[in-house]
């Protein structure tokens, strides 16, 4: 009998429809081998929304998303929609909305390193030794969904200033949103190396000391796992100078967001890192990469970690652990064979070699 997975796709804006297109042909090619059929349902989110229907997530997307067994995004935004008039309606509000909406609170990316691209990462191959981590990121809270807004500032006005405008926002967590991310983060060390790091501000931030108060006591929880408290500002650095330290990161939306935008590095290109948001629900995943409109319609975009995602989404979501270590060895398998989109070639690599989008997920599927 074939089993029917529902699959909501939100292609987005920039080169999401061109990674999405290379998704599907994967999926399909892993449902013919295994009696699985998937049925993709297509909806609008970011800046194509915001043309089509003039909201960055429109209702019925949302139902979509609840309703599939797992949601997979590529990406959303670009400089069409970029606008710093709050009145306006921005690509990005569409990605906080169903993340909130979905109760998306664990965002997970891997940062692992494909040896035969030791050669594209900006740090030396001594260094990248041993590096394989994970990343736990906070997803619903923080200085991303506090309080914030603008109003006139009388304060400055009244000290001779001048009238400007002023603005802010708020970094606010409750417990119990600190306490399930750092347990996510403790439960996902069991099964890897045992150690997590917890990364905070707490010699500045009154939230980063609560942070720190809740994740020790989780701790307590988690005898066997090694939790090592840091400041951001040195993970920042030590993420460049000696990564293989690492297992478990977690921590904070915003440190999150910037930390693992840094950490893509050490794996040659920010088109390798895949991630998953899990909540309580339907559960997401998307490439950590934006939606690259510079080289958007190009057929260059490297599509692997969209092809990643999906690994992740086979794995977490469908209960699909053998076709999700096919998938993966299949791409490591391309790389291998010294395939390269241009964002991970470097000058060793043969012009030959050198692909598409396209090609690149033919090479994948080639290889299932
Ligand atoms: C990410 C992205 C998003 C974020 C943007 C597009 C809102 O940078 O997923 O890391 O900041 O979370
Ligand atoms: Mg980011």
């Amino acid at each position: 009998m074939t089993r029917s997975v529902r699959i909501c796709l939100l292609p987005g804006d920039g080169i999401g429809p061109e990674i999405t297109r290379e998704a599907v042909k994967v999926l399909r090619a892993i449902g013919e081998r295994r009696g699985v059929e998937f049925d993709f349902r297509e909806a609008l989110l970011g800046g194509v929304a915001i043309d089509e229907t003039g909201s960055p997530l429109p209702p019925k997307t949302l139902a979509e998303a609840h309703a599939a067994d797992a949601v997979l995004l590529a990406a959303i935004g670009g400089p069409k929609w970029d606008t710093t008039d709050p009145a306006k309606p921005r690509p990005e509000q569409g990605l906080l909305g169903i993340r909130k909406e979905l109760g998306l609170y664990a965002n997970l990316r891997p940062v692992r390193i494909f040896a035969p691209l030791v050669g594209a990462s900006s740090l030396k191959p001594e260094a990248l030794e041993g590096v394989d981590m994970l990343i736990v990121r906070e997803l619903t809270g923080g200085l991303y969904f506090g309080a914030r807004g603008r109003e006139a500032d009388a304060l400055g006005a009244a000290t001779g200033g001048g009238a400007g405008r002023r603005a802010y926002d708020t970094l606010d967590y409750r417990e119990y949103e600190i306490e399930r991310i750092a347990r996510t983060a403790f439960e996902a060390a069991r099964g890897r190396r045992s150690k997590v790091h917890s990364v905070d501000k707490a010699n500045v931030l009154e939230s980063s000391r609560l942070w720190r108060e809740v994740v020790h006591e989780v701790a307590r929880d988690y005898a066997d796992v090694e939790l090592i408290d840091q400041l951001v500002d040195n993970t920042a650095m030590q993420l460049v100078r000696r990564p293989a330290q690492f297992d478990v990161i977690v921590t904070e939306n915003m440190f999150g967001d910037i930390l693992s935008d840094e950490a893509s590095m050490l794996t040659g290109s920010l088109g390798m890192l895949a991630s998953a948001s899990l909540g309580d629900g339907t559960a997401l995943y998307e490439p950590s990469h934006g939606s690259a409109p510079d080289i958007a319609g190009l057929g260059v975009a490297n599509p692997l970690a969209m092809l990643l995602s999906v690994e992740m989404m086979l794995r977490h979501s469908l209960g699909m652990q053998e076709a999700s270590d096919a998938l993966s060895d299949a791409i490591a398998r391309t790389l291998d064979d010294g395939y390269r989109t241009r964002d991970i070639a470097d000058e060793n690599t043969d012009a030959a070699l050198l692909v598409g989008t396209v090609e690149m997920g033919d090479l994948v599927v080639a290889r299932l």
